[in-house]
């Protein structure tokens, strides 16, 4: 039984994809978790389940124990310094899943022993479906279990080491555009060969969910799988090599390599 309370600082994308898949999950009590924006009527729809909501960052510190800070990077020294005196190390545990604010920076502003996690979601958190690569500063395995319980109700979570985080954000939580853009593509491919477009979506969402199914439940290469479809002369062969004297693959390393190099400015 997980009896902790929860809070969302900044509520907006990411925010909202976390709260709704506890809201979906229903493990913790939407009433053990706040959310809080400025703008908070943009949240009134998520009155009816019982969700705390407020402006208040400090009242939503003090009704929780783990404090998920989902702001932009522009914004989460501010609300460290509003928060900070309300830490209660031998209660709290606060979570940053802004993007490229590391341990130091967070601790500079906080300047307390309250465990610090950073995480990385994606917004497939909303229908229980992320992954999350979480690190953290020396927390104790209480600690460390209590967040990974977290994350394990909206996806699957993955410990890594704090080096690897802008990766895990352009893999884990880019990647999703990426997937998104590809299947779009699929569509339009599907509709130019005779589906209307909801049945081309049907078909190629299933599809991708298919494949990815299949890796993830036999852990063989991808390479593996291709080559059972790929009949020698047949048309998956030849349509697959199209795509690569395009530019397929490559075109989706430059494409990683280019938001990682972004990250990293
Ligand atoms: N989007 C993703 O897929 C994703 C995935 C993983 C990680 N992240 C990271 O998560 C962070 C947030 O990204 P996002 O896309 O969710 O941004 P976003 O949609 O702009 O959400 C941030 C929210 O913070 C709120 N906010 C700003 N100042 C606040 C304050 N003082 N008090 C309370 N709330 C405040 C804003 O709402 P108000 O203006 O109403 O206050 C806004 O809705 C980024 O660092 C991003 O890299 C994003």
């Amino acid at each position: 039984m997980f009896d902790k309370k929860v809070s969302i600082i900044g509520c907006g994308n990411i925010g909202l994809s976390l709260l709704q898949g506890l809201l979906k999950d229903k493990t913790i009590p939407a009433n053990n978790i706040t959310a809080t924006r400025r703008n908070i009527q943009e949240l009134a729809h998520l009155k009816e389940y019982g969700v705390r909501l407020t402006t208040d960052n400090i009242s939503a510190v003090e009704e929780s124990d783990l404090i998920l800070v989902a702001v932009k990077p522009y914004n989460i020294v501010n609300i460290l310094e509003e928060i900070k005196d309300y830490l209660n190390p031998t209660r709290h545990i606060l979570i940053s899943v802004t993007a490229g604010v590391t341990f130091s920076q967070i601790q500079d502003v906080v300047r307390t022993s309250v465990p610090i996690f950073r995480a990385m979601p994606n917004i497939s958190a909303s229908v229980g479906k992320s992954v999350s690569c979480i690190c953290h500063n020396g927390a104790n395995t209480k600690d460390i279990e209590s967040v990974k319980y977290l994350f394990d109700i909206i996806g699957t979570t993955m410990t890594i080491d704090e080096e690897l985080m802008e990766s895990a954000t352009i893999l884990g939580a880019c990647g999703i555009a990426y997937v998104l853009r590809f299947i779009r593509a699929m569509i339009q491919g599907g509709i130019q060969i005779g589906f209307d477009a909801r049945t081309a979506s049907a078909i190629v969402n299933q599809t991708v969910k298919g494949a990815a199914e299949l890796l993830i439940e036999r852990k063989k290469h991808p390479e593996y799988e291709i080559d059972k479809v790929t009949t020698p002369k047949g048309c998956t062969i030849v349509g697959l090599n199209e795509m690569e004297h395009n530019g397929f693959s490559s075109s989706l390393i430059k494409g990683i390599v280019a938001s990682y190099e972004k990250i990293e400015k």
